[in-house]
């Protein structure tokens, strides 16, 4: 949490008005139909929260009943205490007595255009026989598995087979390098790794065994790789330890008891690094984990049987894990992945996508819809996207001019938008509109999912006025709620139960507005201090992004010894527009009259584009440093794209 002497939390300045009413057609067939719905789900959820959960946790298959919803040791939870339960059977078993035996569970698209569909019966069999695989090569309950493969169909089968056998799995995104992939493996001890030769990923094979190799030759604890041959790029191989996916599979039955595993067992391991310090082993529950993710997946996707549901995650992200996988398959819906990059071969891919597999709803990253903004609306107008019907957005906070374009020109002003908060750590969806109850603000997440309780504080734990800037905390446990970080659990405790008296930190700041909406502020961290003023730099760079000139922007704040901090706002434009210092100007005076003039950049940087984790999210942290004049320090592992860095760096040495 910064450090500021006076009890004032964070000021903010946007303001946006306008709102969206779900239509009445959209209420007409949706779960829950209505705000006054909604609301009396909340209330009931608020004063029975754990009767609330339990009633959630009945719509799954149980092999044994838990004798204790909730057992709350602070900060440690635990859920469905006594329950048994499989996830692969949640996923699988239980929709192949009846009409969703034939159901397509994943349609696949490979980069080059390739498609597959797996039927729920299909997937059954493949996971089955995976699982099976996985056991002869020596993995049982309890060991963890490290996943590190393209975003095909064998990685969800991969994730299932884990489930299925109790192995606790830790997917690596697949655009990580060998040092990030290490570190990983070795914290989890994971006792085997599934990759593939290759994936492709704009127009060009990613060799991830070769970065496999690289990794396991410093990770003791691996036994045996696994590798699927996905790209037939050339190989080193491993006698010792290596091992066809298709020879590990041969012979294997089809038929694979489910382990019957404790509530509390834990389902996987999700590292994540946040922008600093070393990545943190999230660990996440079985009975708890799956209630959560299925319940969410259901009400805010508002799915139905026949939706063709797509997520863009990478199953390398939570939102992969729990809104790729987990949540739409314990649904029995179908679930679409796509393997490659969104612009390849054309800007329009993902559109056509849409048109040709009829899809029906769309969850994707704000930083993936200002990049299709910058790129211009001719794009989705190319293709019929009549077939959507709800939208999403997840990762960051969405600005309202990013919001309306969405709405505009992908949802055909027809859609609803589910803007949804939630992180690594809450495992499923928190803060959410549901599309057919609540009336939408752009940019914001709206209200609390029955049964989670949060609220916008000060340090001392105390709740701030509507319309005041404070910290996002969540005070009651929920089931989906990380159990620990593996290993370090008083790294747990400091980081997430310290900061704040009683509750759990998320490190965002929020606001709540004076109809009880919330905004989400982004990082705490983020926030930059201007003659006393703490202001969030998401709401001045969504004042930038107003301008019709601006694609994206990133505002830090730099020592100033005037002011403490001055503003430094890094701006892309849109691919029309050129950067000329009567612009910059303009920009200035655009933020003072939208926000204020204690918003005004005092320099405004024009780049090509931003630096960014792989999940998309803008790294401040670095840009705060070139901005300050100082060389670039620290881990930069996780950087889309080393060069933009450089080039970052070399504007600044002209
Ligand atoms: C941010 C992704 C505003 C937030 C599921 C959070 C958001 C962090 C939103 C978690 C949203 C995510 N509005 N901010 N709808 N969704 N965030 O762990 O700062 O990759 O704490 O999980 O992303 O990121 P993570």
């Amino acid at each position: 949490m910064p450090q500021n002497g006076s009890t004032q939390t964070i000021e903010t300045l946007l303001k946006e008005k306008r709102t969206f009413k779900p239509s009445s057609q959209f209420q007409k067939n949706a779960h829950v139909p209505s705000f006054a719905k909604l609301q009396a789900l909340s209330r009931a959820a608020a004063k029975s929260p754990e009767k609330f959960w339990a009633d959630r946790a009945k719509d799954l298959l149980w092999m044994k009943p838990w004798k204790k919803t909730l057992v709350w040791k602070p900060p440690f939870a635990q859920w469905f205490v006594g329950g048994k339960i499989n996830v692969s059977v949640n996923c699988l078993d239980r929709h192949l007595d009846g009409p969703r035996r034939n159901k397509a569970a994943i349609i696949w698209e490979g980069e080059p255009g390739d498609v597959r569909t797996l039927t729920y019966l299909q997937l059954h069999r493949e996971v089955c026989r995976f699982a099976n695989g996985l056991k002869a090569l020596g993995v049982g309950s309890g060991d963890r598995v490290v996943i590190y493969m393209p975003l095909v169909p064998e990685a969800a089968v991969a994730m299932l087979a884990c489930a299925r056998i109790g192995a606790t799995h830790s997917v690596v995104f697949g655009g990580f390098s060998t040092e990030a992939l290490r570190d990983r493996i070795n914290d989890a001890q994971a006792k085997a790794v599934i990759t593939a030769d290759g994936g492709w990923r704009k127009g060009a094979v990613v060799k991830l065994k070769d970065n496999v190799d690289a990794a396991v030759a410093d990770c003791p604890s691996v036994q045996r790789v696994v590798v699927f041959k996905r790209t037939g790029n050339e190989v080193q191989w491993n006698a010792a330890k290596d091992v066809w996916w298709e020879d590990a599979v041969r012979g294997q039955s089809a038929v694979c008891p489910p382990a019957a595993l404790d509530a509390e067992h834990p389902l996987f391991i999700l590292y994540t690094s946040g922008s600093t310090g070393k990545p943190k082993g999230v660990v996440h529950s079985t009975g708890g984990y799956l209630t959560q993710v299925a319940m969410t997946c259901k009400w805010v996707f508002d799915l139905r049987e026949d939706d063709t549901y797509w997520c863009t995650a990478d199953i390398g992200w939570v939102t992969g894990h729990s809104y790729v996988v987990y949540g739409p398959l314990a649904n029995g819906a179908t679930t679409m992945m796509y393997e490659g990059g969104p612009l390849t071969p054309q800007p329009d891919r993902f559109w056509d996508m849409i048109e040709r597999h009829r899809v029906t709803i769309f969850y994707t990253a704000p930083t993936a819809i200002r990049t299709f903004m910058r790129l211009g609306p001719e794009h989705p107008r190319r293709h019929d996207m009549s077939s959507l019907r709800l939208l999403g957005t997840v990762g960051e906070p969405i600005n309202p001019e990013a919001w309306l374009w969405y709405h505009k020109n992908i949802g055909g002003g027809r859609c609803p938008i589910v803007d949804t908060w939630w992180q690594t750590e809450t495992g499923a969806i928190m803060i959410s509109p549901l599309p057919g109850a609540t009336a939408c603000k752009p940019g914001s997440a709206t209200f609390p999912l029955p049964g989670i309780s949060v609220a916008v504080v000060d340090k001392a734990g105390k709740e701030v006025p509507l319309g005041e800037g404070g910290y996002l905390v969540i005070n009651k446990p929920w089931p989906s709620m990380l159990r620990t970080i593996y290993r370090d659990p008083e790294r747990y405790k400091s980081q997430y139960f310290s900061q704040v008296p009683g509750v759990y930190f998320t490190g965002d700041g929020a606001r709540r507005d004076k109809d009880g909406y919330f905004w989400v502020l982004g990082r705490v961290d983020d926030v930059i201090n201007v003659a006393g003023h703490r202001l969030s730099t998401m709401e001045i760079e969504s004042a930038l992004v107003s301008h019709p000139a601006v694609a994206e922007s990133a505002v830090v704040g730099r020592p100033d010894e005037l002011k403490g901090q001055a503003i430094t706002a890094f701006v892309t434009l849109q691919a029309t527009q050129t950067p000329t210092p009567v612009l910059k100007d303009e920009l200035c005076r655009h933020v003072a009259k939208a926000i204020g003039s204690i918003a005004r950049p005092d320099e405004i940087r024009f780049t090509d584009a931003l630096p960014k984790t792989r999940s998309g999210k803008i790294m401040r942290r670095l840009l705060r440093e070139v901005a300050a004049g100082q060389g670039v320090k620290g881990d930069t592992t996780t950087l889309e794209d080393f060069s933009i860095l450089t080039k970052l760096q070399s504007a600044e040495d002209e």
